[in-house]
């Protein structure tokens, strides 16, 4: 314990130590401020392109030029995406695509990337100056002087003024996206609609109800109460875009007890007796929901735990999805086996489509 001499307690070891230790510095590598001297700014050296004007030109030169092979580069990577095609089953037209558009691409920043830094070392006023932070709001005085900088910075960089460097360079900036949109536009099918696509599956009134992946029919006597099948439709595994075919009309068929099932009104005929069956695809971005929980009858997507209600026509109670998913009106045919009376009533997958 230590004596306060003020107020005449005693107060902790500690808490004294303590107070003593902050009144002496510290002998380790601890640095006062005073002892070092402020080092300023190191002598301004003038670069070659200062003194010499044929040395300026020559930059000038220089940096109009690389943002023109910069333009050049996403030309050339547009014609390349143009003559050398991805044909399908050919991944030698694949490498030679990628190979050429990456050139012309990586040409494209190149320009651009070495233009800009050459631009600033060596024609660029080199002034070096010191700026101390302010409060966010700056005095009007600060603010007109700010614009002073703007247009001082303007004069110096000389971008108003070398019309030829600015023009190359807003021309680069505008050609270099191009091969990107050149690329997105590949990713679409050329020939059909893609929302047309998208509205449209496999699905057709008499389409018989199989296993996925096998493709065997199933009869409504052997989907179980508390069961769940992943089911494509009859022929998916003939047709030759299968997966894409199978990306729109997978489906989750489940049975409940039909007292449970609360039915909208124009959708009285679209399950059999306790049977029902929803799309697979996420309503949100469009990964197969593929979990069951029997007990709760909800169905679960595991991207992003959107979670659809199957009591109440695979309504969203959780998750980012923004709608149900949408349900195949099914019956059963003379056989006994499940079939689609229909397509889906509306497109599945993401919502984003819905709007097409
Ligand atoms: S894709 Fe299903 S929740 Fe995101």
């Amino acid at each position: 314990m230590a004596h306060d001499e003020v107020s005449g307690a005693e107060t902790p070891a500690s808490d004294s130590s303590a107070v003593e230790t902050s009144r002496t510095a510290s002998t380790s590598t601890a640095v006062i401020a005073s002892d070092v001297a402020n080092p300023g700014e190191p002598a301004h050296r003038q670069r070659v392109t200062d003194t010499d004007p044929q040395a300026a030109k020559r930059a000038q030169r220089s940096v109009y030029t690389l943002f023109y092979l910069s333009i050049a580069g996403s030309v050339f990577a547009v014609a390349a995406y143009m003559a050398f095609p991805i044909e399908n089953d050919d991944v030698g037209s694949v490498r030679l695509n990628t190979l050429f558009m990456g050139i012309g691409i990586a040409l494209a920043l190149f320009g651009i990337g070495l233009g800009a830094v050459h631009w600033a070392k060596a024609i660029m006023y080199d002034k070096e100056g010191i700026d101390i932070r302010h409060p966010v709001r700056g005095t009007d005085e600060t603010r007109a002087r700010a614009v002073e900088i703007f247009h001082e910075a303007d004069q110096e960089s000389g971008f108003g003024r070398r019309t030829l460097i600015r023009n190359s360079l807003i021309g680069a900036l505008i050609a270099f996206p191009l091969p990107g949109l050149v690329l997105f536009r590949g990713l679409a099918p050329q020939s059909e609609d893609p929302a047309m696509l998208l509205s449209h599956t496999m699905w057709k009134k008499g389409a018989r109800l199989t296993l996925d992946p096998s493709g065997i029919p199933v009869k409504a006597s052997d989907v179980t109460i508390g069961s769940v099948f992943h089911i494509i439709p009859e022929g998916l595994n003939e047709a030759p875009d299968r997966l894409e075919q199978k990306a729109k009309a997978a489906v989750l068929l489940m049975r409940l007890n039909p007292d449970d099932l609360n039915i909208s009104p124009g959708r009285e005929s679209w399950s059999y007796d306790g049977i029902v069956a929803y799309s697979k695809i996420c309503t949100h971005v469009g990964c197969p929901v593929a979990l069951y929980e029997q007990q709760t009858h909800h169905l679960l997507c595991p991207c992003h735990q959107s979670t659809f209600d199957v009591v109440n026509e695979c309504q969203v109670i959780f998750g980012p999805a923004k709608r149900p998913l949408p349900q195949l009106p099914i019956e059963v045919d003379s056989e006994g086996y499940l079939v689609a009376q229909s397509d889906f009533n509306e497109p599945v997958g993401p919502s984003f489509w819905e709007r097409s």
